[in-house]
């Protein structure tokens, strides 16, 4: 039987998962691979914490040149976050003639081209898994498995912080901040949750997806973003009354275009409002979801755990095993990722401003005379149409307006609560969101 050596650089959450399973289910992934998978090396910084596994004397180095500079490792599981000195180590592993498999999101949003143009000169392979939704094999179901369509869009639920934050504001009518603060208390975010609240981790993840289901090269700093900072308990009020939910969603939508002219892409991540009955409004605490629609398959909906030490350590060792039997290698070399040179699909990027949708927005005002009047005039000569309008009996003297448009452009609806925000009776920044279903 052949012998395969993996080294393993970051023995944090995930790579302690994946020493786990490549340790003590050695057996399973001998019988997947047909080879001896052997875990020879694992590198880490901290070489004295207890991880909860018991490891072979000499496994553990806190210096990655003990894998780089050994001839016989050939694949390294890279689980170390970020993209500075982690750049660094992959490059170098690829320039070694090392196959990588990594769940490094921010590393290939940001320097994809970097190290698939590096990988593809050594003719070593990248798989990524675990970077996009955890656990749920996301990344296979659209390069493998729905290669027969054209994707005509993408609905999902990508961070977990996020739609766990949700969720607990949904179920306990809880406003942001003690929820974050809960969610910290309970490990479900981190002590700076700003990649994640803001929209960024969602952002990066969507940016990768787009690659592959629509071969579009962007930086992921580019897709318009909107955080869950500003969702209020009172949004939650309202979204109950009115048959929705609220979840953090990636959005990429394909519009087609007439007369042989590119198609656009719409992408925006941003708290919205999904019609309740819809399986993504039924996605809730730190669980992950991906819709997609197909030309051919229509509808397809995937769910699961987006993080957490085994779910994420299952994909990345799912990655292990392709690449051992060469599967990754077919894919990746066939999609061609990431790669300048390859023709562009017909396909750009939508501009923010032109992307219709319909939107929900709460405005807070001093409760006086002719307030509703203001704004109807507002949206009116702003070319939006009011679908409902709901302002509650209230004792308050700031009270919330709720107001549901019909479809309008994302520039009509900017440039109408700029005017919004300006009026004397306005107190708070005017929040949006939009619609879907
Ligand atoms: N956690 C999840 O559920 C999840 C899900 C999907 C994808 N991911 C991705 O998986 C990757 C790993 O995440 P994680 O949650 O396992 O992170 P983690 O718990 O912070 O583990 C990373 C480990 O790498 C070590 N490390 C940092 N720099 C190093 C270096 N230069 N050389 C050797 N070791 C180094 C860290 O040591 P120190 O602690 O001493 O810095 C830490 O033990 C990240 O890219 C993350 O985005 C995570």
């Amino acid at each position: 039987m052949k012998t395969i050596k993996v080294g393993l650089v970051g023995f944090g959450t995930i790579g302690t998962g994946v020493a786990k399973l490549l340790l003590l289910e050695k057996e399973r992934i001998c019988k997947r691979t047909g080879c001896d998978v052997q875990l020879v090396k694992i590198v880490d910084l901290d070489t004295t914490r207890d991880r909860g596994i018991q490891l072979p004397e000499g496994m553990l180095s806190a210096d990655y040149h003990d894998i780089l500079n050994d001839p016989e490792i050939s694949l390294v599981v890279q689980l170390i976050g970020g993209t500075g000195v982690e750049r660094t180590i992959m490059l170098e592993m690829i320039e070694a003639g090392k196959n990588i498999v990594t769940a490094n999101k921010a590393l290939l949003a940001t320097y994809g081209e970097e190290i698939f143009c590096a990988a593809r000169k050594k003719g070593v392979s990248v798989a990524f898994e675990a970077a996009v939704g955890g656990g749920i094999p996301i990344i296979a179901a659209i390069s493998e498995s729905l290669a027969a369509n054209e994707i005509e869009s993408i609905h999902a639920i990508l961070n977990g912080t996020c739609n766990f934050i949700l969720s607990n504001m949904e179920e306990h009518g809880s406003d942001y901040a003690p929820t974050l603060k809960e969610a910290q208390r309970l490990g479900f975010a981190e002590a700076n949750p700003a990649m994640d609240v803001e929209g960024s981790d969602t952002a990066q993840k969507l940016s990768i997806l787009s690659h592959i289901a629509f071969g579009v090269h962007l930086d992921w700093k580019d897709i318009p973003k909107v955080g869950i900072e500003t969702v209020s308990g009172t949004d939650f009020r309202y979204a109950k009354l009115l048959g929705y939910s609220i979840k953090l969603l990636a959005i990429a939508n394909r519009l087609r275009s007439e007369n042989g002219a590119p198609d656009k892409l719409e992408l925006s991540v941003c708290p919205t409002m999904v019609k309740k009955g819809s399986p993504i409004a039924a996605v809730s605490g730190a669980y992950n979801a991906v819709s997609v629609i197909g030309d051919a398959v229509e509808h397809s909906f995937y769910y699961g755990k987006g993080a957490g030490e085994l779910p994420t350590a299952s994909a990345v060792v799912a990655d292990v095993i392709d690449t051992i039997v060469g599967r990754t290698k077919i894919t990746f070399d066939t999609l061609d990722l990431w790669n300048p040179e390859k023709p562009a699909e017909n396909i750009e990027i939508a501009k923010a401003a032109d992307v219709t949708g319909r939107y929900y927005l709460r405005v807070m005002v001093e409760d006086r005379l002719g307030v509703i009047a203001d704004l109807a005039d507002i949206l009116s000569k702003a070319g939006i149409s009011i679908c409902s309008c709901v302002q509650e009996n209230s004792n308050d003297n700031i009270i919330p307006i709720i107001i549901m448009t019909h479809e309008t452009t994302e520039g009509a609806i900017l440039g109408a609560i700029g005017s919004i925000n300006q009026l004397d009776c306005v107190v708070n920044e005017t929040v949006r969101m939009r619609i879907y279903g």
